[in-house]
């Protein structure tokens, strides 16, 4: 089973050749569009925000020190992951950006030290507009004639989900905004919440009713709004901040505490701490202040946002990447408590891999009863990180022991302590199945990963013939994202599999042909109607589309949003398939192929082969394509005449501000950088272009006036 423990410690970034770097940069971006699709699509993340903030930073120093890994799909060019599908998709016509972090006094100082340095101030005297970071969902109003007509969530930034007929229902959200003469176009954004009380009593609810409780009240928010009836949205009590815009036809204020005045004045409600600072001592003062106050608050926060309070100076300072240079959040160490570890299961997941998890005496953390806590893998409980790295100073986990607890704002929590002086005599090292708990007993191994090093998971090699990995398949097959089979949810799906009704995806399509012998009519629970019900419901989901297809065969790291590059790529199942079957027999022409889509790369293709290598899992795969229709895949948008393109602005702009010309150009679908290279397209040049502008004609690269470029993009 497992090899001898790794102990290597990571590589300091500056110490990486090219070639690591490309690995592990591969690598990082794969896991963090993992934990976004997680975070943002499932409100389900598996790591903490510090953990996530670690994954990032290390990304962000990779790309830094080699500037041409980065490209488009890069995570560090995007903000969160795509729309789930389930609502209808809106484009943001003002980007929805995320802030930087800081975490220590010294990167406040560097922030403050930055934005004086840009605006080429003689002094430090910068207003601030301080406000608490609300740990909910961000929201995007939009209200035309006074009127709201849209709400959308962030999703990736770019584009979002329409949530209007849910918004409505909120309180805090006027349905008109109050006042006369308010802009024609107002796009208010701000943060939805549950509070910390109304989180507990719906999750109450939720048990009492046999549903799975929410992890915390930012998901609970989440969930409440992803509903597809808007009265059990009603039904749960969300509240709103109001705390910046997107889009306005013309500006009320000319500072950002003058913005949430006026928000107030529009019938919003604004957070009551918010607080204009003057200095930086004050922003830290702010900081301390709150962060006494967060236990008392009934809302979740995870820190502070720290905005300049001067809107012209906001748009003179404007963005790197995906983040304000003109804003940051100051986060608060994450919150922490003691209990003790009564238990270690082992869940057996899809892919068979084992996650052991932790039983806690239930303790309360930031106002969330925790009982469970993920211990991740076997290396972790020996006190070994993902990477070889040293966790706990070495510390191991065993039943019995006395643990620290961590939940870092919105995720699940985290051990990371024990504490040894409180280990009973009793306390035994946890000793790591050999065999899977299935009835098959079948041996545990750990694979390798695709740079050659042992996994951290262990994983049961019974595959399809593993109960626990068959019916982990059956449920993502049923999931909202694949094929979203109304009335055959977990419970229903695990019956049916018990009873031997359904082995295997096709089954589900044949239930109707076979229930003159099934009579599920008859079996307690069921009646006519809702079996008539689910037989609708499975028939409606005979036409799929591709990407959810490809998605719902569940093959490992192929997720949502890898599924969708692939049907994307390929177009259709037929051609899809056919490439599979190629790539299964190492046809380089079909691997190169299927390496050159965006977002594919060496650990996907090698999970397809082994998936379709795979006899049993063919025969799964061509029973069901005898079952549904497969809808071919949309090509991508790319009817504006700068899709795709990487577009520089420099200079300056007398018809737009960068804002807005940056704005613009990734509505029609290009890209904007900021600084000019081979790969540029256009560079857009005003007045006063120097070095860009010089960069560009280095290159060749088509340089347009201000004019030209609108001409170009139709405006
Ligand atoms: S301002 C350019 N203000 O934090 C982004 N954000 O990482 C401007 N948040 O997505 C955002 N409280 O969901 C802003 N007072 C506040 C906030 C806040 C919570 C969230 C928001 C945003 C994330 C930024």
């Amino acid at each position: 089973m497992a090899r001898a423990a790794k102990s290597k410690p990571l590589r300091d970034v500056t110490e990486l050749t090219k070639p690591q770097a490309k690995i592990e940069h591969m690598r990082l971006s794969l896991e963090i569009e993992g934990h976004n699709e997680r975070y943002y699509q499932d409100d389900a993340p598996v790591v903490t925000d510090a953990e996530y903030d670690a994954l990032r930073q290390r990304f962000n120093a990779i790309e830094k020190r080699f500037p041409e890994l980065v490209s488009a799909e890069s995570p560090s060019q995007k903000v969160g992951a795509a729309p789930s599908g389930r609502f209808r998709k809106v484009r943001h016509s003002v980007p929805m950006l995320s802030l930087d972090n800081a975490f220590a006094e010294e990167d406040v100082r560097d922030f403050v030290g930055r934005i004086v340095r840009f605006l080429k101030l003689d002094d430090d005297k910068v207003d601030f507009s301080a406000e608490p970071k609300i740990d909910g969902l961000s929201m995007s109003l939009r209200y035309e004639g006074g009127e709201l007509v849209t709400a959308a969530t962030r999703g990736d930034g770019a584009e979002g989900e329409d949530v209007t007929a849910n918004i409505r229902t909120l309180e805090d959200v006027p349905k008109k905004l109050k006042g006369r003469n308010v802009p024609e176009i107002c796009e208010v954004r701000g943060e939805v919440y549950m509070t910390k009380k109304a989180f507990l009593a719906l999750n109450k609810k939720q048990v009492e009713a046999g549903e799975a409780p929410f992890a915390n009240p930012r998901n609970s928010a989440a969930g409440s709004l992803r509903q597809k009836d808007p009265t059990i949205t009603a039904s749960r009590p969300l509240g709103f901040f109001a705390y910046a815009w997107g889009e306005m036809s013309a500006m009320p204020e000319e500072t950002q505490s003058g913005m949430i005045h006026w928000f107030e004045r529009c019938g919003f409600t604004t957070n009551p701490l918010t607080k204009l600072c003057h200095s930086v001592e004050e922003l830290i003062a702010f900081h301390q202040k709150i962060e006494e106050e967060r236990a008392k608050l009934d809302y979740d926060i995870d820190g502070v946002v720290y905005k300049v309070d001067r809107i012209d100076w906001q748009e003179r300072l404007g963005f790197v990447s995906r983040t304000p240079r003109w804003g940051i959040a100051h986060k608060f160490p994450a919150e922490r408590a003691m209990t003790v570890l009564r238990d270690i299961e082992i869940q057996v997941g899809r892919t068979g891999s084992f996650t052991p998890v932790g039983k806690l005496e239930p303790i309360g953390v930031g106002g969330v009863i925790v009982q469970n806590v993920t211990l991740h893998n076997e290396d972790y409980i020996k006190g070994i990180g993902n990477k070889g790295e040293v966790l706990r100073e070495g510390r191991d986990i065993r039943i019995g022991d006395t643990v620290v607890i961590q939940r870092a704002g919105d995720v699940i929590p985290q051990i990371v302590d024990v504490v040894l002086d409180k280990r009973p005599k009793s306390a035994e090292e946890f000793s790591f199945p050999k065999k899977c708990p299935c009835p098959l007993h079948t041996d545990v191994v750990r694979g390798e990963t695709a740079a050659g090093e042992e996994e951290s998971r262990a994983r049961c090699t019974g595959e399809f013939a593993c109960p626990y990995q068959k019916i982990e398949h059956l449920k993502l097959f049923v999931s909202r994202r694949a094929f979203d089979i109304d009335g055959l949810g977990e419970k229903q799906l695990q019956f049916f599999f018990d009873e031997g009704f359904v082995k295997e995806p096709a089954d589900i399509f044949t239930l109707e042909k076979r229930n003159s012998k099934l009579k599920l009519e008859e079996i307690e629970g069921y009646g006519e109607t809702s079996v008539r019900n689910l037989f609708g419901a499975i028939e409606s989901r005979r036409r799929i589309a591709l990407e959810r297809f490809v998605y719902a065969l569940g093959m490992r790291h192929v997720g949502e949003t890898t599924a969708l590059a692939l049907a994307r790529g390929y177009g259709s199942w037929d051609a899809f398939h056919d490439a599979c079957l190629k790539v299964v027999k190492e046809d380089e022409e079909a691997i190169a192929e299927m390496d050159a889509l965006d977002q594919i790369g060496e650990t996907v293709i090698r999970s397809i082969a082994d998936y379709f290598g795979e006899s049993h899992n063919r025969g799964i795969v061509e029973r069901l394509t005898r079952e549904v229709e497969i809808i071919d895949a949309e090509k991508p948008k790319s009817n504006s005449a700068v899709a795709g393109k990487t577009v520089v602005f420099t200079g300056s702009l007398e018809k737009m501000t960068r804002d807005e010309a940056k704005a613009t150009a990734e509505r029609l679908g290009a890209k904007v950088s900021g600084s000019v290279s081979k790969k540029t397209d256009i560079v857009v040049a005003g007045p006063g272009a120097g070095s860009k502008l010089a960069e560009a004609n280095k290159h060749g690269v088509t340089v347009l006036t201000e004019d030209e470029w609108l001409k170009l993009i139709g405006e």
